[in-house]
């Protein structure tokens, strides 16, 4: 990598905690590939303390930012525009900085699609099932649903949070049981089922046996790379979908947002194995 000079840029990352976020591994090779002079770093920022890190960030200049837990909805409220996409789903992902104003920008969902459409998958006119309703999920309920999904059925443990999660599927959203998995085209796990260890996380978020071919099963789950959900999917001969995908096309859509220059998805990709292999 070049060495950062006074003319660097400097992007960042801010979460709690964050020393194992693989942004900067992601941003600074492409960086390199595409010979920019702009160093990527991990800010660890303290619960509560995203809106003076925003001060910092108009103060010191950095030109782009990523946001992960817990700041994504304290940094919505302390922007100073933020797009529709970030708006409904009250949380930002991405900050682009002008001149010390402030956007904020939501690219999972959209990275989320992006990656299906890597795989040469497009989500128009599919129903979809998604699992969970956390922060991730919405992000990709709303993505599906702007990509011309038919139908986006939001299954999770907790009703209440399953309804304001379908609400953004604009008018193809709703609420749906297990019942609704063998007839789905897409099924998406985004819930936290699977993840961490794959000796002690076996675990599924469904029954594998409606599962079939002709389906897609995408996982956001990317530790372990192959979930137990992939496996029963291939098993069933349905096509499965890997979650470092998602986590490549956000970072990707950011890279772009901020320096103007088309992502270099496949070299982030293989950084990313490159160092989920060590
Ligand atoms: P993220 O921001 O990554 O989406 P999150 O907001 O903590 O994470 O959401 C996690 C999701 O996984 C939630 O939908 C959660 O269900 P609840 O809303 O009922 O809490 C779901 N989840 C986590 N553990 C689960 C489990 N063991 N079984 C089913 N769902 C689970």
């Amino acid at each position: 990598m070049k060495r950062p000079s006074g003319a660097t840029q400097v992007a960042a990352v801010i979460g709690h905690p964050v020393r194992h976020s693989l942004s900067p591994v992601l941003h600074n090779a492409a960086f390199e590939a595409c010979d920019l002079d702009w160093v990527y770093v991990a800010l660890d920022v303290e619960p509560g303390a995203a809106p003076a890190a925003l001060t910092g960030v108009r103060a010191l200049g950095i030109r782009g930012l990523n946001v992960t837990m817990p700041h994504k909805t304290d940094v919505a409220h302390a922007v100073d525009r933020l797009t529709p996409e970030a708006q409904a789903l009250d949380a930002v992902n991405c900050v682009t900085n002008h001149d010390g104003d402030l956007i904020g920008h939501n690219t999972d969902g959209p990275g989320f699609v992006d990656s299906l459409r890597a795989e040469g998958i497009d989500v128009h006119a599919m129903a979809c099932v998604v699992l969970g309703a956390g922060g991730a999920a919405r992000a990709v309920v709303r993505s599906l649903a702007d990509a011309g999904a038919r139908e986006v059925v939001v299954v999770n443990r907790t009703a209440g949070k399953a309804a304001v999660a379908a609400a953004l599927a604009d008018g193809v959203g709703r609420v749906g049981s297990t019942a609704d998995l063998a007839g789905a085209d897409l099924i998406v796990n985004a819930t936290s089922v699977g993840m961490g260890d794959p000796a002690t996380s076996a675990a599924l978020p469904l029954e594998p046996h409606v599962l079939r071919a002709g389906q897609v099963v995408a996982d956001l789950v990317y530790h372990p790379l192959e979930t137990g959900l992939l496996v029963a999917a291939r098993q069933a001969g349905a096509t499965p979908v890997g979650g470092l995908g998602m986590l490549v096309h956000q970072a990707g859509r950011a890279f772009s947002l901020w320096t103007g220059v088309a992502a270099p998805i496949d070299t982030m990709m293989d950084a990313a194995l490159a160092h989920l292999a060590r």
